[in-house]
């Protein structure tokens, strides 16, 4: 069997997490969460009390990121996100992650990648792109669920102030801004649990990889 990438995109709390990993698992392939990679550079300049607007400390940062001690658990924080998100926009940021998730990607037998540019920056040759979105409301409703559900409380209305200020950013930036790439195939899961959205993108995957 040839190589293959799986590239996933789509705005944050989609669902494209829970996806990828699943597709890695089911078709026994290597998965990078790239938002961690923004978000491990975002932490080290946090954690070192470094500011967020010069572009050539951030560069720095993320030249030093290594994806083999990304922590989920660590980098899920809210605010690491925010931060994330404003680095985000710095070209020079994001070509040395850009560079990094790349040689990623090559790994064999294949890879999924999810993000916000896999489909139309970092791998635009994949041999299957799906766009991951749902209504900001219900993704709202899904984080606000996951915090309640962690014990924690939760306030709704900031959520979904939050997924829109996120998304404004994303998709508004100059460089690599959050869009579906041409030939990507969109899955909305704003009705659907996660079992069906699964069930869902891997008839999308199978079919693209039949015709490879
Ligand atoms: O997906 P996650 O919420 O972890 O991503 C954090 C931030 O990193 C996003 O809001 C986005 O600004 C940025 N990001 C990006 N390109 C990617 C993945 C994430 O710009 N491929």
């Amino acid at each position: 069997m040839k190589h293959i990438t799986i590239a996933i995109d789509g705005p944050a709390a989609a669902g494209k997490g829970t996806l990828s990993r699943r597709l890695a698992e089911t078709y026994g392939f290597y998965h990078l969460d790239t938002g961690l990679t923004y978000r491990a550079t975002a932490k080290a300049l946090l954690d070192a009390g470094l500011p967020f607007d010069d572009e050539a400390v951030a560069e720095k940062m993320a030249l030093e990121v290594d994806l083999a001690g990304l922590d989920r658990a660590v980098l899920a924080k809210h605010e690491i996100g925010e931060a994330a998100s404003k680095i985000a926009v710095m070209p020079s940021v994001r070509r040395a992650l850009v560079e990094a998730q790349r040689a990623f990607s090559r790994k064999t037998p294949g890879t999924v990648l999810d993000g916000r540019d896999i489909g139309t920056v970092v791998c635009p040759d994949a041999a299957v792109k799906l766009y991951v979105t749902a209504s900001p409301e219900v993704r709202a409703r899904r984080r606000y669920d996951e915090i309640v559900a962690s014990g924690q409380a939760a306030d709704y209305d900031a959520i979904v102030a939050d997924v829109k200020t996120r998304d404004d950013r994303d998709m508004n930036r100059v460089d690599s801004p959050l869009k579906p790439a041409d030939d990507a195939v969109l899955l909305d899961t704003s009705e659907m649990g996660i079992e069906a959205a699964f069930q869902a993108a891997k008839r999308i995957v199978d079919a693209a990889l039949n015709r490879n």
